[in-house]
């Protein structure tokens, strides 16, 4: 034979050819939001190493809600920063409390436009910046956080959100939320799991973007990088538990775990590409390392390859602008 029995490089040569054969592409309604609204700002404040990304006032959150929705943005994941924390998390669970008031800002500015999710875990409202509370070791004591987390899911469904995210990898968390769900009547509020939450030095600017008060770290709680078993088990427990969703975090350094949980579960896969992975872009971009907008699309595009159904990234408006010029 004097040529190639196949050539893969014929599906290559056009953008057209390119454009009809890709095998996955990205779509505007499968990206997720994350926002942080911080209590008694009176102008949005930049995070610095998060270029881009700010700590909202209620305004400029629901801005960004209602432009979010003119994209075809999926979803947003709000995220709340307090004025004042204590042991126990206990501006949580206030009504009026900055995440319970954003959830019902939004909801009353985007309708049901946008799924409303917000962030179920203590780490923002505690003194010690833990994700649950301590007990006299300086241990999380899994079960009293639980006890929380379910009255403060409670307090954000009350409050409007469509669909909750415990992300404090407290082990049972998913079914006591489910339960306390239900008996206060909201069957049809969701909960996208954060089943295979990994400890991970990436969510190092999420530090900033909260304020968060946390001296150590969270491997008495979140993943060890060093295992992908584990992480079917997560997945497993929190689908016996009543999970709607299921999601890997981080998303770059662990796309062999989402291709996993995209192989086994049986609820649509949700992966977060976090904090660092934006600003390592942002970083290398301005600097003129890589290019940026084509670095942002392979990144998002790689995840969703990997088994993701719906991508969290801090980038979801911008690329979905990108995706309605194209
Ligand atoms: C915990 C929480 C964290 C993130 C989302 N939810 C921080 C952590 O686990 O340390 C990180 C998100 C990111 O880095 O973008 N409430």
């Amino acid at each position: 034979m004097s040529f190639p029995t196949h050539r893969p490089r014929r599906l290559r040569t056009t953008p057209a050819m390119r454009r009809m054969t890709a095998e996955h592409r990205l779509a505007a309604p499968e990206l997720i939001l994350p926002a942080f609204i911080r209590e008694g700002l009176t102008e949005p404040n930049p995070i610095a190493s998060m270029p881009g990304v700010v700590q909202h006032t209620t305004d400029s959150l629901k801005r960004a809600a209602a432009e979010a929705v003119e994209l075809g943005v999926g979803g947003i994941m709000l995220f709340g920063i307090p004025a004042e924390r204590d042991a126990r998390g206990t501006a949580s669970l206030d009504p009026d409390g900055v995440l319970n008031k954003a959830i019902r800002d939004v909801r009353a500015e985007v309708g049901d436009e946008l799924v409303v999710m917000s962030d179920v875990c203590l780490d923002e409202f505690t003194d010690h910046g833990h994700c649950g509370v301590l007990d006299a070791d300086g241990y999380v004591d899994n079960d009293a956080t639980l006890e929380i987390y379910a009255a403060m899911a409670v307090a954000q469904a009350d409050a409007g959100a469509h669909m909750l995210g415990p992300s404090g990898m407290m082990d049972g968390q998913i079914g006591v939320i489910r339960q306390a769900l239900e008996d206060a009547g909201h069957t049809n509020t969701a909960v996208v799991a954060y089943a295979a939450k990994y400890a991970s030095a990436f969510y190092g600017p999420f530090r900033e973007a909260v304020d968060s008060q946390l001296k150590g770290d969270r491997r008495t709680y979140q993943m060890d990088a060093a295992n992908r078993r584990e992480a079917i088990l997560e997945v497993e427990l929190d689908l016996a538990e009543g999970a709607d969703l299921v999601m890997v975090k981080p998303a770059m350094s662990y796309l062999d775990i989402l291709a996993d949980v995209a192989a086994m579960s049986t609820v649509p896969v949700a992966a977060y590409q976090i904090s660092g992975e934006y600003s390592m872009i942002e970083a290398a971009a301005a600097n003129g390392w890589i290019d940026r907008r084509a670095a942002i699309t392979e990144s998002v595009l790689g995840i969703k390859r990997a088994g993701a159904n719906m991508v969290l990234t801090y980038w979801a408006s911008e690329l979905a602008g990108w995706l309605k010029e194209s």
